[in-house]
């Protein structure tokens, strides 16, 4: 290694002076006159009222903010359906909300039993590595829910301390329907389990209580339909039990639940909090508790089944077969010769519509999350994507798929479909 003969004295402050930069548009001109109609696996669009929140600012240790943070409180005991969950807001990703409760729960030399389903449950199971904690990796076939009857032997055998395990995989569209009967076998083993609710938190059925959930995560820009940044966790009354009683240092500070505990539940500092997001995550709350999660469920199964029936009669595929598929983000293979990222331009410049594309197989993904799931938003997408890929020249039945999509949601309203609810905890006054 060479020595720079330079010391630090020598350099003058000219020398290191950074001109003021040049060439830097203003927002206006970079952002598209009218926005891209936000259909992929988020953000989603927010309603005007978390817009119209997020663009306040008050005193983050105010007697308002308060009162804002105990409805928020409420309210999410309602979404994440537990009365006696320590709700936590946290001022970061859906992934700084999962490295909470993984590094919260999780001690080194802990085990931790890890279904791995793909990209994010991945994450949890990386998580808990760097906790210093032994992980067992159940790792589930591709484009599979977790096996209920696999995960016991799991649990008997390794005993571990804590379970992670996703509801909803956005990134291969599988869903572990098994997941109740998973948290109930982990209970009866007195393993911990830490859920990553981050997409389909109000958009499916999660009873943390009645199944004995010990931590859910959720973000803010999937099925809340509010802003990327502010995050929700909440913890059992085992696992705050076991937060307050652990011995063994945090490494974290920002990410400390006992720490976040004393804004969340004691009104005074632990650091700024994100006041604007947190408004915003109130009214996407205040949005579901009047909507109803019996409504909402309702409403994306209809949005999301439709919309599933539209791109089958258009002849795509769908990435996942019914058993084991994610309603809250519906994965499309593509029909040979289609390439991902032309489809993706083609459908955003010429349509104005945005989707994903993956971060492996040759498929695209729709989101089913909050504000997705309406009928004009799903109608203008399965057109845009029909069309897109007929233009890239593959076979596809557009008017076949729009047909299918308007029957589909006429036989829903007919039937005027009840998602079956489980013990509910109700909605706040
Ligand atoms: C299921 C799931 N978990 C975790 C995350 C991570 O959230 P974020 O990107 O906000 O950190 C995502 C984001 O796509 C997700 O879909």
């Amino acid at each position: 290694m060479v020595k720079s003969k330079v010391s630090l004295s020598q350099v003058s402050e000219s020398s290191v002076t950074v001109s003021v930069p040049e060439h830097i548009q203003p927002l206006d001109t970079l952002l598209p006159e009218e926005p891209l109609l936000m259909m992929g696996a988020g953000p989603v669009p927010i309603p005007p009222r978390v817009a119209a929140a997020n663009s306040i600012v008050i005193n983050h240790l105010g007697d308002t903010m308060a009162q804002i943070i105990d409805q928020v409180k409420t309210m999410s005991g309602y979404v994440f359906q537990s009365s006696s969950a320590r709700i936590l807001g946290v001022a970061g990703p859906g992934s700084a909300a999962m490295e909470m409760a993984v590094v919260n729960l999780v001690e080194a030399n802990d085990t931790v039993l890890s279904v791995c389903n793909g990209f994010f449950s991945n994450r949890l199971a990386v998580m808990a590595e760097r906790v210093g904690a032994t992980v067992v990796k159940h790792q589930v076939v591709d484009r599979k829910a977790a096996n209920v009857s696999d995960i016991e032997p799991l649990i008997a055998r390794h005993r571990p301390k804590v379970l992670t395990i996703v509801q909803g995989e956005t990134s291969n569209t599988v869903c572990n329907h098994g997941l109740k009967e998973i948290c109930a076998m982990a209970r009866r083993y007195d393993c911990m389990v830490i859920v990553d609710a981050v997409c389909t938190l109000s958009t499916m059925p999660l009873c943390m209580q009645a199944w004995g959930i010990d931590a859910v995560i959720t973000g803010g820009q999937k099925g809340l339909s509010s802003i990327p940044g502010v995050s929700l966790v909440a913890f059992s009354e085992k696992a705050w039990d076991f937060i307050q009683s652990r011995q063994s240092k945090m490494s974290h500070w920002c990410l400390d639940a006992n720490l976040a505990d004393k804004f969340w539940y004691g009104k005074s500092y632990h650091y700024t909090a994100p006041v604007s997001g947190v408004l915003a995550i109130h009214e996407a709350l205040r949005l579901i508790c009047s909507e109803t999660l019996e409504v909402r469920f309702a409403r994306h199964t209809r949005s999301s089944k439709s919309l599933q029936a539209g791109i089958q009669a258009m002849n795509l595929g769908l990435h996942v077969d019914t058993a084991h598929r994610l309603n809250s983000v519906v994965g499309i293979d593509l029909p040979e010769g289609i390439d991902q990222g032309e489809l993706l331009r083609k459908m955003s410049s010429v349509y104005r519509v945005e989707i994903s594309g993956s971060f492996g197989a040759n498929i695209v993904r729709v989101g089913q999350m909050g504000e997705q799931s309406r009928a004009h938003n799903i109608f203008r997408t399965l057109h845009a994507l029909g069309a897109s890929i007929q233009s890239l020249g593959a076979e596809v039945d557009v008017p076949a798929g729009v047909s299918a999509l308007e029957r589909s949601l006429e036989a829903f309203d007919r039937a005027k479909v009840k998602t079956a609810q489980p013990e509910r905890v109700s909605i706040p006054a």
